[in-house]
C-alpha cells in the first residue's frame, strides 16, 4: 500500500529509453558534485533575500488529537482502521508539537531559516468542519506563530494539508466541502490578519483527490470510478479557488496567496528543442485537471474530450473562481517523470519509471535532480508566475543513529543535487524566490507511518528528542553562506 507512486501515477510505458534513468543516476554520481568540490572556492551563490525554510504539516507533527477542542479528521479515522497505515501507526502523538512547538521553533532558529511552512488543522478551528469556531484551536496557532515571529521567522501557512474534518458529510465527494473550506479560510485569515502574510490554500491536489479516492491508499481510502474521481478533483480545485477569493476578501491587503501543488513535471529525455517542447506540452496536458485548470481558468479541451461522459459537472462561476489570480506558485518537487517528442496526435509520449530507476528509501521517491530545474522552467514558460517557491523538497533515508550521530550523507547527496538544479533555474533567470525543505524533523509519513524518515532532525519517538542529522548542519551552512555547499 505504501509503495505506490505518490505523484498518483501508475508505472507506465516502461521499456525504451533507459537513458531516462541514466540521466538521473549520472548527474547524481558525478558532474554536479565534482564541479562544486574540485574548485573549493567555486561557490554557487543564491540571490540576496532568497528565502530558506523548512516545511511540516499539522497531522504529521502535532499529536494532541483530543486536545484544545480539536475535532476528528479523516486521517484519525483512517489511521485507526486496521491495515491502512504501516505498523498501525497513527498521528495521535506524532512529534507532539502540540506541546513541544517551542522546541521546534528553537530548531528552526538554530538552522537559521527565515521562514517556516506549517499547516493549520481545519478541525482545530472548526471541529465540525463548519459552524461554530473553536477559540482554543485558534489560540494554539497564535502561540505558534507568535513564537516564530519572536524568533524572526516568517510563517507560510497552508490551510489544508489533508486532515479534513471527518464530520463533513461526503468529504470531497460533496461540493459543499469546497464552500466549507472557503468559510474556514476566510474566517482564519480574518482571525490571523495581524500575524500571517503568506497563505497556501491547499497541499498537493493529486494526493488528496486521487490517492484518496482512486487508489484508496490515503484517507478516506476510497476506490471510486472515473466520473466520481473527476468530480472530487473538481471540488478540490474549486475549494482552492473559493479559498483564494475568501482570503482576498478577509485578509489584510498585501497578503500573498498561492498554492502548494505536486504538479507532475516531465523532464525531457534529452535537452533538445523537440523533446523540451514535448515535455512542456506533457506537463500542461497531464495536469489539466489540477494546476493547468488553476493557472488557465479552464479545463483543456483535450482533457474534457478524453473524460467524455465522465467529465466533471461544472457550475457557472466555477472556472472563474478556480482561475483566481495568485501572488505566487509553490511546487512540491520530488520524483521526475519523463517525456519525449512523438509524431502522435499529442506530440509527446510519457515515460514512467524503469524497474531499475534509482530511488531513495521511499519506493516512490525516484531520483532525478533535473526535475527541479524543469519544474521551475516549465511552470515559468507555461504560466509566467511572478514568484515561484519550492514548498517541499526532501528525501527519506533509513537513518541510523550511530554513536549518537546520524550521518545521512545520502540525504545530503540528494538535497545538494536537487538544489544544484534549482540554482540552475535561477541562473537562467526564472523567478524562483525560496525553498522549503521537507522536513524539519522525522514525522508521521502518512500510509508509511513512522517507517520513513524525511527529517533533517532525527526524532526519537520514544523520548521526543529531536537530534540534528548531518543534513541539518549541512543545510544551516547553505543558509549561512547563501550558497550551495
Ligand atoms: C508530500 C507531502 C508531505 C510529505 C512528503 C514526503 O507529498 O505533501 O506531507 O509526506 O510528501
Amino acid at each position: 500500500m505504501a509503495g505506490s507512486n505518490r505523484n498518483g501515477l501508475n508505472r507506465r510505458e516502461l521499456g525504451r529509453l533507459a537513458a531516462g534513468a541514466g540521466l538521473a543516476g549520472g548527474a547524481l554520481s558525478s558532474g554536479v558534485v565534482r564541479a562544486a568540490g574540485a574548485a573549493g572556492s567555486m561557490t554557487r551563490p543564491f540571490p540576496d533575500k532568497f528565502l530558506w525554510g523548512c516545511a511540516t504539516a499539522s497531522y504529521q507533527i502535532e499529536g494532541g488529537v483530543h486536545e484544545g477542542g480539536r475535532g476528528p479528521t479523516i486521517w484519525d479515522v483512517f489511521s485507526h482502521t486496521p491495515g491502512k497505515v504501516a505498523n498501525g501507526d497513527t498521528g495521535d502523538v506524532a512529534c507532539d508539537s502540540y506541546h513541544r512547538y517551542p522546541q521546534d521553533v528553537a530548531l528552526l532558529k538554530a538552522l537559521g531559516v527565515s521562514s517556516y511552512r506549517m499547516s493549520i488543522a481545519w478541525s482545530r478551528i472548526f471541529p465540525d468542519g463548519r459552524g461554530k469556531p473553536n477559540a482554543a484551536g485558534l489560540d494554539y496557532y497564535k502561540r505558534v506563530i507568535d513564537a516564530l515571529h519572536a524568533a524572526g521567522i516568517e510563517p507560510y501557512v497552508t490551510l489544508f494539508h489533508w486532515d479534513l474534518p471527518s464530520r463533513l458529510p461526503g468529504e470531497w465527494q460533496n461540493r459543499d466541502t469546497a464552500y466549507a473550506y472557503a468559510d474556514y479560510a476566510g474566517y482564519t485569515a480574518r482571525a490571523l490578519g495581524d500575524r500571517v502574510r503568506h497563505y497556501m490554500t491547499v497541499n498537493e491536489l493529486r494526493c488528496f483527490t486521487d490517492l484518496s479516492h482512486l487508489q484508496g491508499i490515503h484517507a478516506p481510502g476510497l476506490k471510486l470510478g472515473a466520473k466520481a474521481v473527476n468530480q472530487v478533483r473538481h471540488h478540490g480545485v474549486l475549494a482552492h479557488g473559493l479559498g483564494v477569493q475568501a482570503l482576498r476578501a478577509n485578509a489584510p491587503s498585501g497578503t500573498q496567496v498561492g498554492i502548494a501543488d505536486n504538479t507532475v513535471i516531465y523532464v525531457p529525455v534529452m535537452e533538445t528543442p523537440e523533446h523540451i517542447a514535448a515535455a512542456r506540452a506533457a506537463t500542461r496536458a497531464e495536469n489539466a485537471m489540477f494546476l493547468t485548470a488553476i493557472m488557465e481558468g479552464r479545463y483543456l479541451d483535450s482533457y474534457l474530450a478524453g473524460a467524455g461522459a465522465d467529465a466533471p459537472v461544472v457550475k457557472p462561476g466555477d472556472m472563474a473562481a478556480i482561475g483566481s489570480k495568485l501572488d505566487f506558485l509553490a511546487l512540491n518537487v520530488y520524483a521526475p517523470e519523463w517525456a519525449r517528442a512523438s509524431d502522435n496526435a499529442k506530440g509527446y509520449e510519457t515515460i514512467g519509471h524503469l524497474p531499475q530507476s534509482p530511488h531513495m528509501a521511499s519506493p516512490w521517491l525516484y531520483v532525478g535532480p533535473e526535475v527541479a530545474y524543469w519544474a521551475v522552467r516549465h511552470a515559468s514558460e507555461l504560466w509566467h508566475p511572478s514568484t515561484i517557491y519550492i514548498s517541499e523538497n526532501g528525501s527519506s533515508a533509513d537513518d541510523q543513529m550511530i554513536n549518537g550521530r546520524v550521518d545521512d550523507v545520502d540525504r545530503v547527496m540528494y538535497l545538494r543535487n536537487y538544489l544544484g538544479q534549482f540554482h540552475r533555474a535561477i541562473d537562467d533567470g526564472f523567478p524562483l524566490k525560496g525553498y522549503f525543505l521537507w522536513s524539519l524533523m522525522d514525522n508521521f509519513e502518512w500510509a508509511d507511518g513512522y517507517t520513513k524518515r524525511f527529517g533533517i532532525h532525527y526524532t526519537d519517538f520514544a523520548t521526543q528528542q529531536r537530534i540534528p542529522k548531518l543534513s541539518a548542519k549541512w543545510y544551516s551552512e547553505v543558509i549561512r553562506r547563501n550558497a550551495l555547499v
